[in-house]
């Protein structure tokens, strides 16, 4: 179960806030409605101080990231971000109803299930990858399920958007159970294998109910005593099952202690999960890479853009610029029809068109006389 909400619900414009969703380390989650578009909304509210432009501009630049990245079919969508009128930054995405972390809790999800999920996110994380975007924070709360039922991951870049925020560059997820050793021990904020690794972990847990490293006698999963044994990265197969020889094989690659003995890449663990979904004989899921050319960022980064703040606040103002634009509107309502250029193009070919009237007129006119005559 996700932490009670602590802070009350920002207003937002554009936004009815209709109840909690949840909390994590760092972040309130509530549902809104949108007026326009109506439609349910999930709104991140984000616990950091927004007060320098340094941090604004890290949070517009992280967001940008997320929101390119949300046009893979397995992330997250994000639809706005923004800073409330109280000043904390917003990410308004897509409603999950339900996270496969609870599910999970609940029973140990069957294999055709977890492999689908498998190649799904490892096509989400290649995308990432090859943008050059790490998700930094791979584990079974971040994994949603959105209303058509499949899994997408959530919380692209949140980690470095808010060590960004922060000034402190990367920052690092300590969701140790799904934490790779060379991030436990501190070598690394996150690297292509880590992730691996992470979402390795991230498997195990939906399908053995448990992540790798954690004993069923809850005194045995301290801090320390769990970094410890992620240190050693001795695996345990899945318990409790019969027939997942392959599937433990794969994962141990996948939580291989080297990072050099791991997949060498998110397409080549995907790629693994599918051959296991062949061998197993269930439905091979596709694996979604979005080209790069939708992800990489605008041709002009740096370009003009309206400030990240609040139109709670700019009501007024707001108002008044949609009544001068109205009133610009009716003065030149006989404009609507056609641009300027297109009325004087307009003028010139009915005028063109009457001399080709008159002249073929002309013409007829003077070979009557000469039939005539
Ligand atoms: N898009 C969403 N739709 C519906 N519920 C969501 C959505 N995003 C998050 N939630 C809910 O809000 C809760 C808190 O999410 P949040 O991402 O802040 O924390 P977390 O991932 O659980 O933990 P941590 O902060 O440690 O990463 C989640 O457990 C989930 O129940
Ligand atoms: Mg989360």
């Amino acid at each position: 179960m996700s932490k009670p909400v602590a802070a009350s619900p920002p207003r937002i414009s554009g936004f009815n806030y209709v109840r909690p969703l949840g909390s994590g380390g760092f972040a309130q989650v509530y549902q809104y409605e949108q007026d326009m578009p109506r439609r349910v909304v999930a709104v991140k509210v984000l616990d950091e101080d927004l007060s320098t432009s340094s941090s604004r501009s890290a949070f517009e630049a992280e967001a940008d990231a997320m929101a390119r990245l949300s046009s893979h079919p397995s992330i997250v969508s994000i639809f706005a971000a923004s800073i409330s009128s109280d000043g904390r930054p917003y990410l308004a995405m897509e409603y999950c109803p339900q996270s496969l972390r609870d599910r999970a809790k609940r029973r140990p999800s069957p294999l055709p299930e977890v492999l689908d999920t498998g190649v799904r996110l490892a096509g989400a994380l290649e995308t990432a990858h090859q943008s050059g975007v790490l998700h930094r924070d791979v584990k079974p709360s971040n994994v949603l399920l959105a209303t058509t039922g499949r899994p997408v991951l959530a919380d692209f870049g949140i980690v470095s958007l808010r060590g960004q925020m922060r000034g402190e560059g990367t920052s690092r997820a300590m969701s140790i159970p799904w934490a790779a050793p060379e991030v436990v021990s501190g070598d690394t904020t996150g690297t292509v294998a880590s992730e691996i690794w992470s979402l390795g972990a991230t498997l195990y847990t939906f399908a053995a109910g448990r992540s790798p490293f954690a004993k069923p006698d809850r005194a045995q999963n301290t801090e320390s005593k769990m970094m410890e044994r992620i240190r050693r990265a001795r695996y345990t197969p899945v318990p409790g099952v019969q027939g997942y020889e392959h599937f433990d094989r794969a994962l141990a690659r996948a939580l291989a202690p080297r990072p050099e003995q791991r997949f060498a890449s998110m397409r080549e663990f995907g790629e693994a999960l599918q051959q296991l979904q062949r061998w197993y004989g269930f439905d091979v899921t596709p694996l979604d890479v979005v080209a790069s050319a939708w992800i990489t960022p605008a041709a002009a980064p740096g370009g003009v853009r309206g400030p990240a703040v609040s139109s709670v606040q700019e009501n007024g103002r707001a108002q008044k610029r949609r009544e001068l634009q109205s009133a610009r509107e009716l003065e030149s309502s006989d404009d609507e029809v056609l641009p300027d250029g297109s009325r004087s193009s307009l003028r010139a070919g009915l005028l063109g068109a009457g001399l080709a009237v008159a002249a073929v007129a002309v013409v007829a006119f003077a070979a009557m006389l000469i039939g005539g005559a």
